[in-house]
């Protein structure tokens, strides 16, 4: 591998992934993986936490544990860990000092958009992505099941930002076989990722004799990046929604993504037909992207043939591979 490309561990390490829904994540800790690191992510009076998963005591795994006042007590021999890491109470023998060494490593924990973000390095190197919707209280929001696939968060995300693959693998959900061409598109530069826009003819599938129907549909892309996009949908005879995919790197070749959706909250039954179809649609791209060789994300151009159709996808990864680097983001560079 070329010599610049910093370790996947150490080039992502310095932003927020998400590591539960909020919803999930109640009395009991819970178990997270990121970027191969294992965590115990829990609630603590000012907030939630996050540290290293695996007692410093004797190795006993704190998901187990109990949140207390002043931390999280370990289920062995009551050992408890403030969210700093620090240990604050050994209770069997309470009048020692406590070892320095007793400690887990901590990380910085927020919740925000109903999510539980963790950041492993002591700064982050970007902010959270801006989804001023999902916080005035316009929109409701619905989550999907976890997904947990067998592929590399940055080509989880190249498959949500493709545009070529919509009317071949999501024939029958609502892609549009007979509009196979990409009309040409621009992707302009955000502040921290890239936003693209296209019209697409959806094709709802036909539903109890109900004829199938196009519907002329305005597809925003937003990336934050490394491993966010939100994808705003404005059909003609649909609702306006939002789709939000926020993909967490547990190792090189392995994410698990937080998808969810806001929708206005006097649409009825938009939870449901959600759910529905959605786990539809990406179970078609999990298909797809599960297969995909190599697995991990690739930082070049050089072992696939890319044309201009394909342009979000090839200016995401070309984004991705610069911070692989360590190297400033440059704005689009294609035409
Ligand atoms: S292993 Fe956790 S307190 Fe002993
Ligand atoms: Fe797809």
């Amino acid at each position: 591998m070329d010599r610049d490309v910093r370790p996947y561990h150490e080039a992502f390490a310095a932003f927020w992934h998400p590591v539960a829904f909020s919803s999930e994540l109640g009395e009991r800790p819970l178990p997270a993986r990121l970027l191969e690191t294992d965590l115990v992510v829990w609630r603590s009076e000012s907030g939630v936490a996050a540290t290293q998963r695996y007692c410093a005591h004797r190795g006993a795994d704190l998901c187990g544990g109990t949140p207390v006042a002043d931390g999280l007590r370990c289920a062995f021999h009551g050992w408890t860990y403030g969210r700093d890491g620090r240990c604050v109470r050994v209770p069997s023998q309470p009048a020692a000092p406590i070892p320095d060494r007793a400690r887990l490593a901590s990380y910085r924990c927020i919740e925000r958009y109903g999510l539980v973000w963790v950041c492993l390095a002591p700064e982050p190197a970007a902010p959270l992505p801006e989804w001023p919707e999902l916080e005035d209280g316009s929109q409701a929001v619905v989550p999907l099941p976890l997904l947990d696939w067998d592929v590399s968060a940055g080509r989880m995300l190249e498959i949500v930002l493709d545009v070529a693959h919509l009317s071949w693998v999501h024939d029958g959900t609502f892609g549009n076989p007979a509009q196979t061409e990409v009309p040409a598109y621009a992707v302009e530069p955000l502040p921290g990722g890239l936003r693209a826009q296209i019209r697409y003819p959806a094709l709802s599938p036909s539903i109890d004799g109900v004829p199938p129907r196009v519907d002329r549909t305005t597809l925003t892309y937003e990336v934050t990046f490394p491993f966010t996009a939100r994808l705003h949908f404005k059909p003609t005879l649909f609702y306006t929604h939002a789709v939000y995919a926020v993909a967490s790197p547990v190792s090189e070749v392995k994410m698990r993504c937080f998808y969810f959706a806001s929708y206005h909250p006097k649409i009825r039954n938009f939870a449901d037909m959600f759910v529905k179809s959605e786990l539809a649609i990406l179970e078609q791209d999990r298909r797809v992207a599960e297969a995909q060789s190599p697995k991990a994300h690739p930082l070049d151009f050089a072992g696939e043939v890319h044309v201009k159709a394909d342009l979000l996808p090839i200016e995401y990864r070309r984004a991705v591979a610069a911070l692989r680097r360590g190297q400033p983001l440059a704005g689009p560079v294609m035409e």
